[in-house]
């Protein structure tokens, strides 16, 4: 299988189980180290469809169990502007699929109040109270684990392309909306969020994403970066990990 040419390290796993339990190991290794060094472990989760079954796993395996969610603060990667018993939730989802079976406090579940006014300044405001600093201070949180997915025409969070979002470098939330964000309009962090990022994981599973893995891999290894036409390309934090399966990894 021609290697990709991605930033940062490629893990690529026969199948989904197998690939959920490599990313689970990293998740567990990355919040033991953070609750060892600074008692705490701050975790971004993405919505969308793939990680959900990995959400499950992570609550239902016993392998598991040791992830200390009694110290950590899950935060949400993006959103989309809609309330939370929509079916487009992403607290929604991560809620059931997560955040309802784990022992961790809901002062420490991050929701993004989304049908607020000035959403983004909102959840600015939740990261000053947590880390100690805002956005004049020139500072950006360090969040030890952000997990992302990647749509077909190459966004990620709600970065998508030719979209508001993928020019926003002074603010650490931004809420995304315009004839180029898919509906309903969304609120994501920022790239010097993700960027600044401990650890990052890119999580794509099947084949439908072969083909936006291959684009960005000739995109980088020909011209570089394009975040305007592929958001995922402005991704370079100093640790990142691309968790794929055969199937997303594939050439054509
Ligand atoms: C969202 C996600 C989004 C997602 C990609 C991939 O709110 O939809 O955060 O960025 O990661 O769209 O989605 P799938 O995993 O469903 O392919």
């Amino acid at each position: 299988m021609p290697e990709l040419n991605l930033p940062g390290h490629i893990e690529v796993l026969p199948n989904r189980d197998a690939l959920f339990t490599e990313l689970a190991q990293h998740v567990m290794h990355a919040a033991q180290e953070a609750v060892r060094d600074r008692g705490v472990f701050h975790i971004a989760l993405s919505g969308g469809s793939t990680p959900e079954p990995f959400y499950m796993m992570l609550c239902t395996d016993t392998r598991w169990r040791s992830i200390p969610w009694n110290q950590a603060h899950i935060w949400l990667v993006d959103e989309r502007r809609v309330a939370e018993d929509d079916a487009k939730s992403n607290m929604k989802m991560i809620r059931e699929s997560l955040t309802d079976q784990i022992p961790i406090s809901h002062r420490h579940i991050h929701a993004m109040p989304v049908l607020e006014d000035d959403p983004a300044t909102l959840y600015e405001k939740q990261f000053e109270d947590t880390f100690g600093f805002n956005v004049a201070s020139g500072k950006v949180p360090q969040i030890d684990f952000i997990l992302l997915g990647m749509g077909d025409d190459g966004h990620t969070a709600s970065i998508f392309p030719k979209s508001d979002a993928v020019h926003v470098h002074d603010r650490w939330v931004f809420a995304n909306d315009g004839p180029h964000v898919t509906p309903p309009p969304r609120l994501t962090l920022t790239y010097p969020v993700i960027n600044a990022g401990r650890s990052v994981a890119v999580l794509a599973v099947g084949g439908k994403k072969a083909p936006t893995l291959q684009r960005v891999s000739e995109q980088l290894a020909q011209h570089g970066p394009d975040p305007e036409n592929l958001p995922i390309t402005g991704i370079h934090p100093s640790n990142l990990t691309w968790f794929l399966d055969e199937a997303a990894a594939a050439s054509n």
